[in-house]
């Protein structure tokens, strides 16, 4: 996954007291905790419904449905999908590990978009861990599909930025500037926009340290 944090700085953002506007070292620092990327196993797709019965419930996007195991960072979101069609339109309803899937199964429960055949958890746990089928159905048959959820801990790796940004910039008295930093993470990673200052004409204190002003911060929710 990709992101992109921006500092900007200048009048046209509203910051109308700043007179001027210093030359200085500005860094984007990333600190996040890291988790191992999805594996996504292709597996069988789900069977040819076109011979069924007129009417009964269909996929309409076996694409979607391909991955089958998802293995997400905890504390992230998570969708599964299972689009259909069929006369009349069929209804949804999920199971986990096979028995029905109640909203008190879960802490802050969870969403079903009917219009998406879609459902969400939000923030999973390690005991979001399991089987979710959604099972389509309608008067004319049922059909059904299986998704493997794991929950995988955040590990410490690092997030990747890309080289060059953020890259010099100068602008006139008054200007605007922008600076941009894209971040490579699975998770959520927490972006602070760091200044280097001079304190008493000096860029570093007594303990070798740099002066550092924190400009903005900003954590991605994906
Ligand atoms: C989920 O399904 C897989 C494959 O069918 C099975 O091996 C596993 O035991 C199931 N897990 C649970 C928690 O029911
Ligand atoms: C899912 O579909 C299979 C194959 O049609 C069927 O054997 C099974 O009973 C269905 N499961 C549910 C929960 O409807
Ligand atoms: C950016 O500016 C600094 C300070 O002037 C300079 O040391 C550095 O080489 C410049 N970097 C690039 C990529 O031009
Ligand atoms: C700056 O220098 C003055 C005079 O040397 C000193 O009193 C003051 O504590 C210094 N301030 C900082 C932030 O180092």
């Amino acid at each position: 996954m990709g992101l992109t944090s921006t500092w900007r700085y200048g009048r046209g953002r509203g910051l109308g007291t700043v007179t001027m506007v210093s030359w200085g070292r500005f860094v984007c620092l990333v600190v996040v905790t890291m988790a191992t990327s999805s594996l996504a196993r292709p597996s069988n797709l789900v069977k040819d419904t076109t011979l069924e019965p007129e009417g009964a419930p269909y996929w309409t996007n076996t694409e979607k449905m391909e991955k089958r195991l998802h293995a997400v960072p905890a504390a992230n979101t998570v969708k599964f999908r299972c689009p259909a069609g069929g006369h009349p339109t069929p209804t949804m309803r999920w199971l986990k590990n096979g028995k029905e899937f109640k909203q008190e199964h879960r802490i802050g429960g969870y969403k079903v978009r009917n219009q998406h055949w879609s459902l969400i958890m939000e923030s999973v746990v390690p005991s979001d861990k399991g089987n979710y089928t959604c099972v389509v159905e309608n008067d004319y048959g049922s059909i059904n599909h299986t998704y493997h959820l794991d929950v995988v801990e955040r590990s410490p790796h690092r997030p990747i930025l890309q080289a060059g940004l953020p890259a010099n910039a100068s602008t006139v008295v008054g200007g605007d500037v922008e600076f941009v930093c894209k971040v490579y993470s699975d998770a959520q990673p927490h972006i602070q926009w760091i200044k280097h200052v001079e304190k008493n004409g000096s860029k570093y204190g007594p303990d070798g340290l740099p002066y550092l002003k924190v400009l903005k911060v900003r954590t991605f929710w994906i």
